[in-house]
């Protein structure tokens, strides 16, 4: 349709995607066999048949064990470039990407092997896409502070690699309070500060996002809506929210697009943005992410652009950059 055409023109920023939730059942296949590391499947058909999720810890068990085939700087180097591949022909100039590196360095693989295949496809998005990027180391939270600090220790040396800090995984049953520590301790380093809050987890968790870690971006952020008072809070600040319609729908955040939340969030002023977050998990990248919504709650030519203008808007990107782009 004439309003799809008008999304793929878009040039947008894509500020929450998780790397490792961009590993496609082929990739991941290709890279089993590569590696001699068994998986569970039997095919790609039935990888894609187990992407059936009733809640954020279905996902998050199938998604931790898709990243045991990632070992080597070339797997980490191939994980990234396929993933800006698909960005580019969403027209998405700049992203933001987490990884979690507990995920990996809890497994034997060394910290810097996973730092320095990322840059590498960064590095090459940069020169043969023209996609410029930032990485996000980001904090299981389902793990200790302490285990925190040690991964922010590990991450010492590749400072310069990093643009920002994040937190994610289970979240219910691990609130912000938790990390207060080690996200001053981040701040203090010199980077940005994100949270998923607010996903599955409580309005009290977003306010302890905004009041003890001092985030500069918000993740999700949907259950922000039930309360007022915290509304008012996000949109006072100028605070970004980026949203991932496809997943909520996934992970039955929402039970029907129809009733997803972006419309009265825009209504509001809260500065959103639309994101893929896993892609490879969640049924489509950062332009599906834009048709369905649109599709499923009527979204307006103006609605789309101010979001794709938020994405640059709320980035890391500094403001002679930023300028630049929006
Ligand atoms: N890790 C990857 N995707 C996530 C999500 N949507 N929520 C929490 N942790 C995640
Ligand atoms: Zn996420």
């Amino acid at each position: 349709t004439d309003l799809n055409a008008f999304i793929d023109g878009l040039p947008k920023a894509e500020l929450h995607l998780h790397i490792e939730g961009s590993l496609e059942p082929e990739l991941m296949f290709a890279l089993a066999e590569r590696n001699k590391v068994a998986i569970p499947f039997d095919s790609v058909e039935a990888v894609r048949a187990a992407y059936d999720f009733s809640n954020l810890q279905d996902f998050l068990d199938i998604y931790y064990a898709g990243a045991n085939v990632l070992l080597t700087r070339q797997d980490f180097e191939d994980l990234a470039f396929a993933y800006f591949q698909r960005a580019a022909a969403d027209n998405v100039r700049h992203a933001e990407i987490f990884f979690d590196p507990q995920t990996h360095t809890d497994r034997g693989v060394p910290f810097g092997v996973v730092v320095e295949g990322l840059i590498a496809g960064m590095d090459r998005a940069k020169a043969e896409l023209g996609v410029t990027s930032g990485l996000i180391l980001s904090f299981l939270r389902h793990l200790s502070e302490d285990e925190a600090f040690a991964t922010l220790e590990m991450a010492r040396p590749y400072l310069h690699h990093f643009v920002g800090v994040g937190l994610d995984s289970s979240e219910v049953g691990h609130p912000p309070s938790k990390f207060q520590r080690v996200f001053a301790a981040a701040q203090a380093m010199g980077l940005k500060l994100c949270a998923h809050a607010g996903e599955e987890g409580p309005p009290e968790y977003v306010w302890e996002a905004l009041d003890l870690l001092h985030i500069d971006r918000m993740d999700h952020g949907n259950r922000s809506m039930e309360d007022p008072a915290l509304v008012r809070r996000i949109v006072a600040e100028g605070m970004t929210l980026t949203v991932c319609p496809l997943s909520n729908h996934k992970l039955c955040v929402v039970d029907d697009l129809k009733d997803h939340p972006v419309p009265e969030m825009l209504r509001q002023g809260i500065r959103v943005t639309l994101n893929s977050d896993d892609p490879a998990y969640f049924g489509g990248y950062v332009n599906e992410n834009y048709r369905q919504l649109a599709a499923a709650v009527g979204l307006t030519r103006e609605q789309l652009t101010l979001m794709a203008r938020n994405s640059f808007a709320g980035s890391f990107l500094d403001d002679a950059a930023k300028a630049e782009r929006i």
